[in-house]
């Protein structure tokens, strides 16, 4: 029998932080104050390895996992990654992907196409200069993020998908001009309602940009329509240009949560198992493989969490649950 939790959902989707660090410091993820000289990341010994990561990969798509995607902190500053990317490239029946900032793609696009990635997700919040440097907070221009998502496309990585976290007061305003500027490109463009991830950012249901007011916004001047979804469990509502010039996506993760459908487990840079974004504790798999775990005991174990998972955070979420401890987005990865 195939494996379910206590809500009848498999698992399938596997997201694997490959480090807790980052060239970027966004606002409403590692925000400065926190993530200064004082703090204390993980050393390289606490990181998984990339063969045990190759070797958890495996056990989780014993499991049923079909699609694996690499993110942190940004994966790409994880040195030689595309060596791990190598080796998860040969596990059969799985789609691999890598959610990134876009600031290393120039240099690196052309080594991830040839090591076996197919696709990548970059993220962008805006494309006012100015709006952007002050929302990863270490200058970085649209410019370069812009000429990433080219070298992607260019490397063969496509469709490239753009993520764009809106946040009211802070980038609303650049929803459209984005839904405009990727029109017609060929990349993907997915709208992302600002999560109560961590408990760093001070999130308040205020900052949150209903999907609907985008898509609402959008659709009065270039006209949408809904497409199906491309699988069961898809996060983002899918919408294309009824003229031709491609689509979005709407992640309303707080407006229309999710959880019925959710089907991913997420690893952190130490080898935690988090059965959702919103998880307090994580379950240590590196202690079981560091510890000598035969494949048919890791895999037991893996079930066993699996099968007691009962989580829906997004679904119970109010102004009270948001105040509670959550584990970082640059720790668990988005
Ligand atoms: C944590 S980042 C890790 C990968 C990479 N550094 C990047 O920025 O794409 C993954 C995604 O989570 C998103 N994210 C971070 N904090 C968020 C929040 N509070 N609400 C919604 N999305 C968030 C980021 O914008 C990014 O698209
Ligand atoms: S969202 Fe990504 S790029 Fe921004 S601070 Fe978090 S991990 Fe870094």
């Amino acid at each position: 029998m195939s494996l379910v939790d206590t809500l009848e959902r498999p698992v399938r989707d596997l997201r694997i932080s490959v480090t807790d660090r980052c060239n970027f410091r966004c606002v409403y993820c590692m925000p400065k104050e926190v993530f200064g000289r004082e703090y204390r990341f993980l050393e390289r010994r606490e990181l998984l390895s990339f063969e045990e990561i190759e070797r958890l990969a495996r056990a989780f798509v014993r499991q049923g996992v079909t699609k694996i995607r690499l993110t942190g902190g940004e994966p790409l500053v994880r040195r030689d990654i595309e060596h791990l990317i190598e080796l998860l490239a040969q596990i059969d029946g799985v789609e691999l992907t890598l959610t990134t900032n876009g600031s290393l793609l120039p240099q690196k696009a052309q080594a991830l196409r040839a090591a076996g990635l197919r696709r990548v997700t970059v993220s962008l919040d805006s494309l006012d200069d100015k709006v952007f440097r002050s929302m990863n907070d270490v200058d970085f221009p649209v410019r370069r993020v812009l000429e990433g998502i080219e070298a992607a496309a260019g490397a063969g990585l496509s469709p490239v998908k753009v993520n764009m976290v809106v946040k009211r007061g802070v980038n609303d305003q650049d929803a459209l001009p984005m839904a405009r500027h990727f029109h017609g490109s060929g990349h993907i463009l997915r709208f992302i309602e600002y999560m109560d991830v961590g408990h760093t950012n001070g999130w308040r249901m205020d900052d949150v940009v209903p999907s609907a007011e985008i898509l609402a916004a959008i659709d009065a001047e270039l006209p949408l329509e809904p497409v199906d979804p491309n699988y069961a469990g898809e996060v983002a509502r899918r919408w294309r240009y009824r003229d031709g010039g491609g689509e979005i996506g709407l992640i309303s993760s707080v407006t229309q949560p999710f959880c019925g459908g959710c089907t991913r487990a997420r690893l952190s840079a130490e080898g935690r198992l988090f059965t959702c974004l919103f998880a307090v504790r994580g379950h240590d798999l590196r202690a079981l493989v560091r510890g000598g775990v035969s494949d048919p005991e890791l895999d037991e174990a893996i079930a066993a969490i699996w099968r007691g998972r009962s989580d829906r955070y997004s679904e119970l979420r109010t102004a009270e649950t948001a105040a509670l401890p959550k584990v970082e987005m640059s720790y668990i990865g988005g």
